[in-house]
Order: structure tokens, then sequence, then C-alpha cells
């Protein structure tokens, strides 16, 4: 039987990786953006920890037919950047370009998951998707709250309880205590997700700024079968 565990803070996450499947979980904003640019046609993403980093690696692209940058700093899309961190902004891309992309604590959250047996990103859009490619093999799952800033985010846990129950539904698999806690919580919440989405820390940064369609996008669930997997430093779906 498949035992599923949840990290509900990348601070919980344990030192030793090594055999263990992971899945990233940034449903306000970074992995959503990711299901959306992977649905549109992007053919990867290549996360990288800051802007400066970012802008160097967008400068090796130009011989290969170019990139697009994206991401943000407070939530605001970054000066010179093709697009922020808006999912919106992705579901239509003007070419199917790869994307170099730095988020705030997305991009911390996949660096924390290297060691890791396989890397997939989940939001509520894919979470089935993403529960039908774990139960497909075999190992030990551990999903991956992102947070925000050493602080447990609720829409990353509802996140985790998405594919916990979407995993239940389909096998009988062994649950730790943070994935009971993280199901239960995805339980009570899911029928007035976006309510609860609005209402989470990160969904009222985000509609005072302006982004309150955002986190609306955010709370349809399981609209996207893509199954990105973070490998040899890309994002890309295999399967
Ligand atoms: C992040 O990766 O820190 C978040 O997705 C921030 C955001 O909402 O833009």
């Amino acid at each position: 039987m498949q035992r599923v565990d949840v990290a509900f803070m990348l601070e919980l996450v344990p030192q030793e990786l090594v055999g263990l499947r992971t899945v990233v979980i940034d449903v306000l904003r970074a992995t959503s953006t990711i299901v959306a640019a992977l649905s549109a046609g992007a053919p990867y993403v290549v996360p990288v920890e800051t802007a400066a980093a970012a802008r160097e690696l967008a400068e090796q692209f130009a011989d290969v037919g170019g990139c697009y940058l994206g991401g943000e700093r407070h939530r605001v899309r970054l000066s010179g950047f093709d697009f922020g961190n808006s999912p919106l902004e992705y579901l239509e891309l003007p070419a199917a370009k790869p994307i170099v992309f730095t988020t705030t604590n997305g991009t911390r959250a996949l660096k924390r998951a290297l060691g890791s047996e396989e890397i997939l990103i989940a939001s509520l859009g894919n979470g089935a998707a993403v529960a039908e490619a774990l139960l497909a093999a075999d190992g030990e799952v551990l999903l991956v709250c992102s947070g925000t800033r050493g602080q447990i985010a609720a829409e990353d846990v509802l996140g985790a309880g998405l594919i916990v129950e979407e995993m239940q539904n389909r096998a009988a698999i062994e649950m730790t205590d943070a994935a009971r806690i993280a199901l239960a919580s995805w339980q009570q919440a899911k029928d007035a997700l976006t309510d609860f989405l609005l209402q989470t820390s990160s969904g009222q940064g985000l509609s005072r700024l302006g982004f309150q369609q955002d986190v609306i996008h955010a709370a349809a669930v399981n609209h996207s079968d893509v199954v990105p997997c973070f490998s040899a430093g890309r994002i890309q779906c295999d399967r």
C-alpha cells in the first residue's frame, strides 16, 4: 500500500529525501501558473532562484529561438519580464517558447525537493492527474506545501488534500496524520472553495493588488491533465 505524507511548509520537509516521490504545491500562484503555461503549450519551464539569474539565462536562449521571462517579486511582475506570476497571463501564449521563471516561494520549494526520486508539480487544476501519476508507480509520496515565507499557506494544504482524496478514490493508501489533516481540510473547504481561497492570507494579498481573478482561476479543480515533472533543471510533461 502506498504511503502518503504531507509537509505543511518547506521547514517541515525532511533532510533525507532519497527514495521519496515529492509533489511541490504552490496554489497561489507559482504551481497554478506552471500548470497553466504547460497546458497552453509551453515546451518547458526553467525555474531559477533570482531575477538576475533569470535575465542571464534568458540571454543564452537568444541563439536558439528565445524564451519568455516570467516571474514576480512581492507578487508583481519583474521589470523587463514578459509575464508576471499570474496563471491568466499564460493561458494563451503568443509562441511555444520555453519560460525562464522565478518566484518568491515556488522556485525555493522546487529547490528544496531536489534529491527526491521524482519531483512533480501540482495545483488544484491538475490534482487528479497528479494522483493518477503517483498511483501508476511505487514509492512513498511526500506532498510538499510551499507555504509563504515560513508560514503555512492554507491553499497549499488544500491542494495536498485534493491529491490525497483523488488517490484514495482510486486505491487503498496509507495516510500519515499530516495527510489526514490535509484531507479533512480539503473535504471541509471544497464546496465553497473560491470563497475559502479568497479569505486566505495570500488570497487577500492578491486581491488587494488586483489579482482576484488569479485566485478564482486557481480555485478551478481538475481542469488540466498535465503532470509537470522537474528533472535536469527543467519542468516539463513527460506523460
Ligand atoms: C510564490 O512563488 O512566492 C508565489 O507564487 C507568489 C505569488 O503569488 O506571486
